[in-house]
């Protein structure tokens, strides 16, 4: 059984950048410290480096460009995120969407690098097609419940549930996370009774006045 991953991707919101983002990952640490559980951290690239040089919870990109050192302007380099501290990284995001193609490329550069890999997916035929792939984990999020405050594991467990469904009917050594919404202890009960290993969230921790007090709730029932 994997220990459950609770990630939290800090997007590029104001309320998760630079001394905000060293305040989340603090709270990160001290509740996963209290808890046990596996708590992650994907900041901006910019806070890629201070985050895995201060704190000792996993850090991931939120992005990587599926390429080798080279010429290539403006992108991703995967080697360069390896090299400031990242654990994993997040792939296709519903925010960052990539094709088929790049997708099978970011996911071969960051296995070369032992980056573990999140690939994001929308819906139940996507998160098949990603896990034929083989990342450590797909990451179900509906985009329309994405930011919306309404629970994925509330408002359509049956996507859970059929992507969990299509991920093992594919392969049985990938992993599942589900997000959008997520801002309880019993959304994050929800999303593993219905056999995913964690959630990817963002708004409930990132917006929150006391992060450390949403996530001891979001640990509070496993
Ligand atoms: O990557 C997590 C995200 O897309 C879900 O966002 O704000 O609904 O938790 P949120």
């Amino acid at each position: 059984m994997v220990s459950p991953l609770i990630l939290i991707n800090l997007k590029t919101y104001q309320e998760g950048i630079g001394g905000s983002a060293h305040r989340i990952a603090t709270a990160a640490e001290n509740v996963a410290k209290e808890s046990g559980v596996t708590i992650g951290v994907a900041p901006s690239f910019m806070d890629l480096r201070p985050l895995s040089t201060h704190f000792s919870i996993p850090v991931y990109a939120q992005h990587i460009d599926g390429i080798t050192p080279g010429a290539h302007t403006g992108y991703i380099l995967p080697e360069a995120v390896k090299l400031a501290g990242a654990h994993g990284t997040l792939i296709n995001h519903s925010e960052r969407r990539l094709t088929l193609a790049d997708i099978e490329a970011a996911v071969a550069a960051a296995k070369r690098l032992q980056l573990e890999t999140v690939v994001c997916t929308n819906n139940v035929a996507t998160s098949a097609a990603a896990a034929a792939l083989a990342p450590d984990y797909v990451a179900i999020e509906p985009p329309e419940l994405i930011g919306s405050g309404v629970s994925v594991s509330k408002a359509d467990p049956e996507i859970i549930r059929r992507s969990v469904e299509a991920v093992r009917g594919v392969r049985d050594d990938v992993q599942v996370l589900t997000g959008a919404g997520i801002q309880s202890g019993d959304c994050v009960k929800i999303a593993l009774d219905l056999g995913t290993q964690g959630v990817l969230l963002a708004s409930s921790v990132v917006k929150a006045d006391d992060p450390a007090a949403v996530l001891r709730e979001l640990v509070s029932l496993l």
